[in-house]
């Protein structure tokens, strides 16, 4: 063991937990439901991402069994050599028939997805443009490649229009121009105005690349995501998405053309170089898939309960800023009121995280409440009574 650079480590993570940044995550004792023990405690989740409650749903389950039964537990390799089973291909083709595209690639991971497609499709003599709010594995993405990084204000067009025109006016134009945006930020719950940005982007012979992570299984018809929500069918090159999330299993998604998948494939380092994601995960994708495409009640729940919610809440006063998704911020400002509050409703039965510096600017902490479809009006009460409750504590209502 090398000392000094332990003791550098532990110089840096005492520094860290001096301005209360240090992760301790809690430890979920059962599946992540919207009722679950948590450190042992029963509480009623707040902060997971399991939008439908797909994460534990039985027919995922049971696909997930059946693949074990039929395929093995392990994939065996990586997908360019021998981890492609026909589980895999008629997932890709499945995506493309849910998101109305020619073809699909899938990843591990919305992460690997980023940071391995863009740096495929980005290349010297190229720029890429991308929303200053952008998640960081976008962010990651971009580091790798050798493209020119143009960063615009969030969500603002005239700012995107003008990095356009500055890059169209130059003697020597760039080859490629990208425009990447989240389609649904985390940490705020907006929209990116999509229908405006591929607009711009097909008046400037820009592409275009949307990460639809917080989009997928939430908007559009079926949760077919943002393009869906835009009606954009056809003109947004790369749809990208997750599984982590909506979807209730694991695994990155790039909806595109044929020729752009066979692209990706042969270039993305983060699909070339990893082993494939086992059978059982990608048979309960495949049925993760299958469901939405047979009905939007899960949908329809999750924004019932979101509408519910947030009314509740500001009804008793809190502020929860500008969300038009079920991303609930319960705005504190101070990172120390966050974390207490967080605390605080623990106690309470009650699981939500804080969201502090660098995740959001300092004097714009919160906590971050996502209500998913398989919270029951009882489960909301509970959490609404409790959320009441520790906020006059806290004088963040009166
Ligand atoms: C906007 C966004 N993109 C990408 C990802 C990464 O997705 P995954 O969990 O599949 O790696 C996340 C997850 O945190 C996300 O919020």
């Amino acid at each position: 063991m090398n000392k000094k650079l332990e003791t550098e480590l532990k110089q840096e993570l005492d520094s860290l937990g001096q301005q209360s940044l240090l992760w301790n995550p809690r430890t979920l004792n059962g599946p992540s439901g919207a009722k679950t023990i948590i450190d042992g405690k029963e509480s009623v989740m707040l902060c997971s991402n399991n939008y439908l409650g797909l994460a534990n749903h039985r027919k995922l389950k049971k696909a997930a069994i059946e693949a074990i039964r039929k395929y093995g537990a392990g994939s065996g390799s990586v997908r360019p050599i021998a981890g492609t089973m026909d589980l895999h291909i008629r997932l890709e083709e499945l995506i493309a028939k849910f998101k109305h595209t020619d073809d699909s690639i899938y990843y591990n991971s919305g992460f690997t997805a980023n940071s391995g497609a863009l740096p495929a499709l980005l290349r010297e003599g190229d720029v890429v443009i991308s929303d200053e709010l952008n998640h960081g594995s976008i962010i990651d993405g971009l580091r790798l490649s050798k493209a020119e990084r143009m960063i615009y204000r969030h969500n603002d067009m005239n700012d995107l229009e003008a990095k356009l025109k500055e890059m169209t006016a130059r003697p020597q134009k760039p080859n490629r121009i990208l425009i990447v945006t989240d389609g649904v930020f985390s940490m705020d719950g907006d929209i990116a105005p999509l229908d405006g940005i591929v607009e711009l982007a097909e008046r400037h012979d820009a592409a275009t690349y949307v990460d639809d992570a917080h989009g997928d299984g939430v908007l559009g018809e079926n949760g077919r995501g943002i393009v869906s929500h835009f009606k954009l069918e056809g003109r947004v090159d790369f749809e990208m998405g997750t599984f982590s999330k909506a979807f209730g299993t694991m695994g990155g998604l790039i909806a595109t053309s044929k020729t752009n998948k066979q692209y990706l494939l042969n270039k993305s380092r983060t699909w070339l170089l990893t082993g494939s994601h086992g059978p059982a995960t990608v048979a309960a994708s495949i049925a993760a898939i299958e469901l939405l495409m047979e009905s939007d009640t899960l949908v329809r729940k999750l924004w019932r309960n979101t509408k519910y919610f947030k009314k509740r809440l500001k009804e008793l006063g809190f502020d929860t800023g500008n969300s038009q998704t079920p991303i609930t911020p319960i705005m504190t400002y101070d990172a120390a009121k966050a974390r207490q509050m967080s605390v605080r409703l623990f106690d309470e039965g009650v699981y939500a995280l804080p969201i502090v510096f660098p995740m959001v600017a300092k004097d714009k902490a919160r906590i971050r409440a996502m209500i998913t479809a398989e919270h029951s009006k009882e489960e909301l009460d509970f959490a609404i009574l409790k959320i009441e409750k520790v906020g006059r504590e806290l004088g963040l209502i009166k």
